[in-house]
């Protein structure tokens, strides 16, 4: 029989203030105060259900070709394999011991819990190969360094991401990159071909200038050489990001310089190159010319008073590195799903036409705020397709969840994608369906709040949520009012690295509206009002 661990909660604090007991016979001694106090008998932490663990290896031989039941490459079909097997709550030590959750209540209770500085365990690689630099950086950088510093680095950078004031100055110039692809799509682009490069390119593009004010002319075709500076970033960006999730499963680069230690290497260096080259170019443009419209948030760190330059550097890279693949790839599932499913992008045209009528006019911030079908179809598509497959925590306190005791330091990580394909959660969850956001909606679903976090939750979640939001959102208004869009393969399905992939070539197509739906614009025009 297994030990039980009993719990003498305190009602005032139910999670913090309690002894824990080992033995059955304990029960007895405290029958007097599971009279007075609420006392609940918990399992440990062991006896959650998960494969099977052995001594040293814990279940990392799961991972193994032909031995193991997971694939290192396919994190949401092991998840979904554990949550069949298992239930909502799994317990695995692939090297740490490690917990999954899939219920939204658990995955709440976890982020009600978090403490002040969030901890997540990633980038360990990268963190050690910062911090031996101590010539470059200071830290290890916003996505890999935890606690106290991790706080002073967030509370410094985030202000000029995070307001919504400070994001809607970027909708006219992130517009008009977008008018760049659609130029780069009817010059260059045949149908069929792989779409998720040219999104590539214009999210560095995007970032760029939203960022550091520098256009890296990626559509050019001098540039599309993959010797060029905008085909080396975008591969340095992609090289810092792939390795991560198997260097924080292994140890060997700590003692040796493997090949994925090595690709990161370069892939840093590189992106350090091009940070360090932007920073010196703009503090000398600044100094010559102290006045100007120029909203970047290079511009508004380097106003903060006492900022280290080391410290800029590494926030410069952090960006380059968690904003051109997570919106490339975010935005390629979103016209993946637009295109497979032709009401609702009749639905996004029809929305884009009654807020853009002269197709030349340009977005701004009003009408990215009036565009509610199309932002459903973005919070669609990243339910069923988010970045990440969940977030991950290191808990920093012991908690209770569904009668097992979790010790702290456990590494947790919310299983929000699988879980946002469970009947128990939403209707018909493999289906694309936005009106399930849309409030005036009879097909309106009242989704729990912590089944779908693609940016994850609270103080740690995504500096960048809202800017990300709204480039996808005025990429897809401004694609949809040019073209109608079409899906030329099969089933689009996603590599997990750190971040989730397409799994194949993004094959869209794309006939301009002007050709062919001069009436299917009279239809969907908004009826005059007399
Ligand atoms: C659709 C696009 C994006 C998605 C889905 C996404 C998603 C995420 C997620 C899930 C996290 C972890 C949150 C957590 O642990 O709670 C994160 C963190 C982060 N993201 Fe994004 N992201 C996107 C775009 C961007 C962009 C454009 C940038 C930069 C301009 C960016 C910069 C960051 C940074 C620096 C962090 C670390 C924050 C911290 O630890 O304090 N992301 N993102």
């Amino acid at each position: 029989m297994s030990t039980m661990i009993i719990i003498l909660r305190n009602k005032r604090n139910i999670f913090n203030n309690y002894h824990a007991i080992l033995g059955n016979k304990i029960c007895a001694r405290y029958e007097h105060a599971i009279n007075k106090n609420e006392v609940v008998c918990l399992k440990r932490f062991h006896d959650i259900p998960g494969p099977k663990c052995y001594p040293l290896i814990g279940t990392l031989h799961q991972y193994l070709p032909f031995i193991g039941d997971y694939d290192a490459e396919a994190m949401d079909k092991n998840a979904m394999l554990n949550w069949r097997r298992y239930g909502p709550l799994v317990r695995e030590h692939p090297g740490v011991r490690l917990l999954h959750l899939f219920d939204p209540e658990d995955i709440e209770a976890i982020f009600r819990h978090d403490d002040r500085y969030p901890v997540r365990r990633s980038h360990l690689a990268m963190f050690n190969y910062r911090t031996n630099k101590r010539n470059v950086y200071n830290t290890g950088g916003l996505l890999s360094t935890n606690g106290e510093e991790w706080w002073k680095l967030r509370s410094t950078f985030q202000k000029n991401f995070t307001s919504p004031k400070s994001v809607k100055v970027h909708v006219e110039n992130t517009d008009q990159i977008v008018r760049k692809l659609v130029k780069a799509i009817k010059e260059t682009y045949c149908n069929g071909d792989d779409f998720l490069k040219y999104l590539n390119r214009l999210n560095l593009e995007i970032v760029g200038v939203v960022a550091f004010n520098e256009t890296f002319d990626s559509f050019t075709t001098l540039e599309q050489n993959k010797d060029s500076r905008s085909s080396k970033t975008i591969a340095a960006a992609f090289g810092s990001n792939h390795g991560i999730m198997k260097l924080d499963k292994g140890f060997l680069w700590k003692f040796v310089n493997t090949p994925l230690y090595k690709k990161l290497v370069e892939s840093q260096e590189y992106l350090e190159k091009v940070a360090k080259d932007i920073l010196i170019k703009r503090i000398s443009f600044y100094k010559q010319k102290e006045e100007g419209q120029d909203n970047c948030l290079l511009k508004s760190f380097l106003n903060e008073p006492n900022i280290d330059m080391k410290d800029i550097t590494g926030m410069m890279v952090d960006i380059l590195m968690a904003a051109i693949d997570t919106t490339a790839f975010s935005t390629s599932f979103v016209l993946y799903h637009l295109a497979r499913n032709k009401e609702c992008q009749d639905r996004v045209y029809k929305e884009i036409l009654s807020l853009l009528a002269c197709k030349d006019s340009n977005i701004t911030p009003e009408i990215v705020a009036k565009a509610n079908y199309t932002r459903c179809c973005v919070k669609e598509s990243l339910r069923l397709n988010p970045v990440a497959i969940g977030v991950g925590r290191v808990l920093q306190k012991d908690i209770a969840l569904k009668g097992y005791l979790i010790p702290k330091d456990t590494v947790i990580v919310t299983q929000n994608m699988v879980a946002s394909r469970l009947p128990q959660y939403v209707k018909n969850p493999l289906i694309f369906k936005p009106e399930r956001w849309l409030r005036s909606s009879p097909e309106y679903e009242n989704i729990h709040p912590f089944l779908s976090l693609p940016f994850g939750f609270g103080p740690r979640s995504c500096i960048a949520r809202r800017l990300a939001e709204q480039n996808i959102c005025i990429t897809i208004m401004r694609l949809i009012r040019e073209f109608e869009i079409g899906w030329m393969g099969g089933e689009l399905g996603i590599r997990t690295h750190l971040i989730n992939k397409p799994n194949n070539a993004v094959t869209l197509s794309f006939s301009s509206r002007d050709s062919f739906c001069h009436n299917r614009e009279k239809m969907f025009m908004p009826m005059k009002s007399n």
